[in-house]
This record gives C-alpha cells, sequence and structure tokens, in this order.
C-alpha cells in the first residue's frame, strides 16, 4: 500500500523517541516513509530541556527536528505548560508567585523562540482540567491563578507570530463534563482576544471503553469556534494478551478515529502516541494493557493499520 502521509492532506504524524531514533535503523524507516509529522514523546518537555536551573539540553529535541528537517516532515511541540514532567528543581522549589511567573515566562519564550520557524503547532497548554471539568490543581493554578492559561498563549505568541497555538487533553474526544468546559474556556479565550488557534484531543483509547458517537459532532463543535482540531496522541490499548478479537476491535476504533477527523475540515492532524508496540508508554502506565499501536514490535502492520489503508 501507500504510507499514510500519501492517503490524506491532513498531517499523519506519531510521537517519536530520541532513543530508538539514534539506535534502530528499522524504526527511522518505517517512520520517515509512514508520517509527515512527528511529536517528541518526551525530549521537549521541561524536565527534559531544563534538568537543572539555567542548564539547557536540547540534544534530544534537536535530534528529533533534525530527523524531520532531513525527512519532510512537520513538528508539533510538546508541551510549553504541564503539572507533570516537571524538573525536581521547580516542582520542589519554593518560589514565590511573581518568581514563578518570570520562570514560565522564560521558559515559554526561551524555547519557543529557539524553535521558532521549525515547529508548526505548540501544545501550549496540557491537561489543565480535571473530568469533572473544574481546573486542575497545579503549582500554576495555585501560585498563578487561572490567568496562566492566557498568559501562556500571549507570550508564546509574543516569541512566535505564525506557530499554531494549541489546548491539549485526554478524554475530551467525546461530549462529556471535561470536553464542555474545554469548549467554554476556547470560548472565552476567543472572545477575550488571546491567542488561541487549536484544541488537540489525545484520545487515548482502550477497546473496553470504546467512543462514543458523539466523537465527531465534538470536533466539529470546536472547529466551528473558528479553531483547528487535531488528533494529538492516538493509540487504542487492549487488554493483554490480545488476540484476533481484540485487535480487529481495535483497527475499528482507529478507523472510527481516522474517518471522524477527515471528515471534518478543520481537523488538520492525525498523530499517533507511537506506531510501533516495540515503544510504547502503555504497557508501564497501564498494567495489563498494551498492543496499543498500528504496527507490531517487528514493525509488521496489523489490522488497525489495514483498516486505515487497505491499499
Ligand atoms: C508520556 C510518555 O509517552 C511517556 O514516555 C512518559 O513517561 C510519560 O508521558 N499525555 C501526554 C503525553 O500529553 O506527554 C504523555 O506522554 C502521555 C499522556
Amino acid at each position: 500500500p501507500p504510507p499514510l502521509k500519501e492517503l490524506t492532506d491532513r498531517y499523519v504524524g506519531s510521537a517519536v523517541a530520541a532513543g530508538p531514533l539514534a539506535s534502530e535503523a528499522d524504526y527511522r524507516a518505517t517512520l520517515g516513509r509512514e508520517f509527515d509529522s512527528v511529536t517528541a514523546e518526551n525530549e521537549m518537555k521541561w524536565s527534559s530541556v531544563e534538568p537543572n536551573r539555567g542548564q539547557y539540553n536540547w540534544s534530544g529535541a534537536d535530534q528529533i527536528v533534525e530527523f524531520a528537517d532531513q525527512n519532510g516532515q512537520s513538528v508539533r511541540g510538546h508541551t510549553l505548560v504541564w503539572h507533570s514532567q516537571l524538573p525536581n528543581w521547580l516542582q520542589n522549589g519554593d518560589f514565590s508567585a511573581e518568581e514563578l511567573r518570570g520562570i514560565l515566562q522564560n521558559h515559554i519564550t526561551t524555547i519557543v523562540t529557539r524553535y521558532r520557524g521549525s515547529i508548526r503547532a505548540w501544545d501550549v497548554v496540557n491537561e489543565v482540567f480535571n473530568e469533572d471539568g473544574s481546573l486542575r490543581d497545579s503549582i500554576w493554578l495555585r501560585q498563578l491563578g487561572p490567568d496562566y492559561i492566557a498568559d501562556a498563549f500571549r507570550w508564546a505568541r509574543e516569541a512566535d507570530p505564525s506557530v499554531k497555538l494549541y489546548i491539549n487533553d485526554y478524554n475530551t474526544e467525546n461530549i462529556n463534563a471535561k470536553s464542555d468546559a474545554t469548549y467554554a474556556l476556547v470560548q472565552d479565550l476567543r472572545a477575550q482576544g488571546v491567542p488561541i488557534d487549536g484544541v488537540g484531543f489525545q484520545t487515548h483509547l482502550a477497546t473496553k471503553y470504546g467512543l462514543s458517537d458523539s466523537f465527531q459532532p465534538n470536533l466539529e463543535r470546536f472547529a466551528a469556534l473558528g479553531v483547528d482540531v487535531a488528533i494529538t496522541e492516538l493509540d487504542v490499548r487492549v487488554d493483554t494478551p490480545s488476540d484476533a478479537a481484540k485487535l480487529a476491535a481495535q483497527a475499528e476504533l482507529y478507523k472510527r478515529v481516522w474517518d471522524g477527523c477527515l471528515a471534518v475540515d478543520r481537523c488538520v492532524e492525525f498523530t499517533v502516541w507511537g506506531f510501533t508496540d516495540r515503544h510504547s508508554w502503555v504497557p508501564g502506565t497501564f498494567p495489563g494493557e498494551g498492543e496499543a499501536c498500528l504496527f507490531d514490535a517487528s514493525l509488521n502492520a496489523k489490522p488497525a493499520y489495514r483498516a486505515l489503508n487497505p491499499g
């Protein structure tokens, strides 16, 4: 079959990790062949780029951007403001609100400026909501109050006038309390003139939970606000070990997400959170679950891949 990236004018992406990118030729080959966008799985997170205060390590992020450049791929930046994967100096630091605000502004300015021109879109804020639609407790909310969100978008825009700026979250694919809260926030930010261009739907699915019929209408209601929408971290885990029925259910979910995105004009990107079961965050995070990707550990196409790309 043709590569996935040739089946649509939308970006077809994958999360990538610098380790296998450096050491596994077959991983590089599949990534370069099938995808025209990449997202750093961890390498642009705060703990990766500034492990000690003021000491930056750009090596992993640079390797990914360089691979993308050489392979004609677009880059999604992930992520500027998050409650997780913060460096210890920040997580355990005792900063005043004023200091913390300066630290956040400096972080956003530094990383967005560094990759200006090489990154198409940034996940500016990641996972800011609880399941009930309230704002998630974090050092940002606690110390800076809810305005940290608007500030983050403004600082990112100052550093790069043309990069697309997104809010990103999980369990927002369907219409529910969390996606309602996201919708209300985006509407409010737009009304205030805050520079937000898009909404990312992580879409970490499991065959045992499925996907509701509200998925496509949900994408559509966000698009109607005048923003782009993107599938940013799709994977579909199964209870392991898998069998033919589970892989068929997985394939159907991948296909529904693909079809839903392609049916919405403003769905600009379909990105999976890793393309091979050889390297996936799922087994480590959800014990007893796994095999969540389009390709198996030997890089053979699974039923899910063939559902998207029957050839
Ligand atoms: C995950 C990575 O895949 C893991 O390697 C890491 O240990 C933890 O983070 N939502 C996100 C991603 O926005 O950044 C997360 O990535 C998965 C859930």
